[in-house]
């Protein structure tokens, strides 16, 4: 099986080279791929540090490369570059597709560098069409498992000892330019243990910026119960209505994001308290609800000191006494581990 998965990877690495030489030299890649990118604001050295590039716009380009190459097509379809599907009629040819046809691609690599899959966005504006393709899972791509940006950050991380986690993969390369680099994304999937515990391993320090949106705001919500289970501290940050780290990113100096990083993150107790109380007003029953929304987050949080601690500042923003507090979070038991 370790062999398996290294033809998967020398498959994988092949493709993005390739998706790369056509970015840079074909003039189709350059005429469609290359400008977008640089519509989108990015700079030829970030195009080329996140190994950006594009699958022409045809059935099989990216397939037929590799196979001239001697890429065998079991393993160009174990990672999904390319769709095989039986003959139209018997005897015939079996067909094979590029998975990515006419979109510009971004390879996701492991924390050691691998190139394990990819997210392919189309450049069509048609509602119907996907806006991003992802590999399919595979014995080598674990999508609940990877952080995109992760090998690029992870110096950065460890470093600044916090860890900005976003959406997107243009969130993060729009940061990276910025020179904020301790940034990964979860592409857009629903955070997982795993990829907490990828983050733990460079620090213990969290800041997530999702988008600003009603989608952006629930997977914050979400992400916050994860991390506290798993031991981390975090902290959340808003963006204006509509905009994305990488829209904001875009308008704004690196001195600028940091003060707004800055001004704007705030402890998830903060966090939760102000979004809850501004929808729970002056209702008593919804006021009670979001106390109990906030010590149920707390009571996610393994350490014993930092829950009383969060406890005393519930306390005090909502302006309850700290023993009923302590009461419910006793009735509530820890939930986890
Ligand atoms: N995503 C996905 N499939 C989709 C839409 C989104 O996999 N159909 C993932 C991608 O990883 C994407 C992330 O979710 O980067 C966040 O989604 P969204 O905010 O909609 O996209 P952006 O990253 O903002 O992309 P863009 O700026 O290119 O529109
Ligand atoms: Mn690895
Ligand atoms: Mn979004
Ligand atoms: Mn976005
Ligand atoms: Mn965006």
């Amino acid at each position: 099986k370790a062999s398996e998965r290294e033809s998967m990877m020398l498959v994988t690495e092949f493709a993005s080279s390739y998706y790369e030489k056509t970015l840079w030299e074909s003039e189709q890649g350059k005429a469609i791929g290359l400008s977008y990118f640089k519509e989108r604001g990015f700079s030829d050295q970030t195009i080329r540090t996140f190994a950006l590039g594009y699958n022409p716009d045809s059935w099989d380009a990216l397939t037929n490369a590799a196979l001239e190459e001697g890429y065998q097509l079991e393993f160009l379809e174990k990672t999904g570059l390319t769709i095989v599907k039986d003959p139209r009629e018997p005897g015939g040819e079996t067909r094979k597709f590029d998975r990515f046809k006419g979109r510009v691609m971004f390879p996701i690599r492991s924390l050691s560098g691998r190139i394990l899959g990819f997210g392919g966005r189309t450049l069509s504006s048609d509602k119907k069409v996907a806006k991003y393709l992802n590999s399919p899972e595979s014995d080598i791509y674990h999508k609940s498992k990877v952080l995109y940006g992760i090998y690029l950050a992870k110096k950065a991380i460890a470093k600044e000892d916090v860890c900005y986690l976003v959406e997107g993969y243009t969130d993060v390369i729009q940061m990276h330019q910025s020179g904020i680099e301790n940034v990964v994304a979860s592409s857009g999937t629903a955070l997982t243990p795993e990829q907490i515990r990828l983050i733990r391993r460079l620090t213990s320090n969290i800041v997530v910026l999702f988008d600003g949106d009603a989608a952006g705001l629930r997977a914050s919500l979400r992400g916050i119960d994860l991390i506290l289970e798993e031991g981390m501290n975090v902290r959340v940050c808003s963006f204006p209505e509509g905009e994305d780290p990488d829209s904001f990113a875009r308008k704004n100096t690196r001195e600028g994001i940091e003060a707004y990083l800055a001004e704007n993150a705030q402890d998830f107790i903060q966090f939760k308290t102000t979004l809850l109380t501004r929808e729970a007003a002056n209702d008593p029953i919804k006021r009670a609800e979001t106390i109990r929304d906030i010590v149920s987050s707390i009571s996610r949080i393994p350490d014993r000191i930092k829950r009383e601690v969060y406890i005393q500042e519930c306390a005090s923003l909502m302006n309850i006494s700290e023993d009923v507090l302590f009461n419910t979070l006793a009735q509530m038991g820890r939930k986890q581990q």
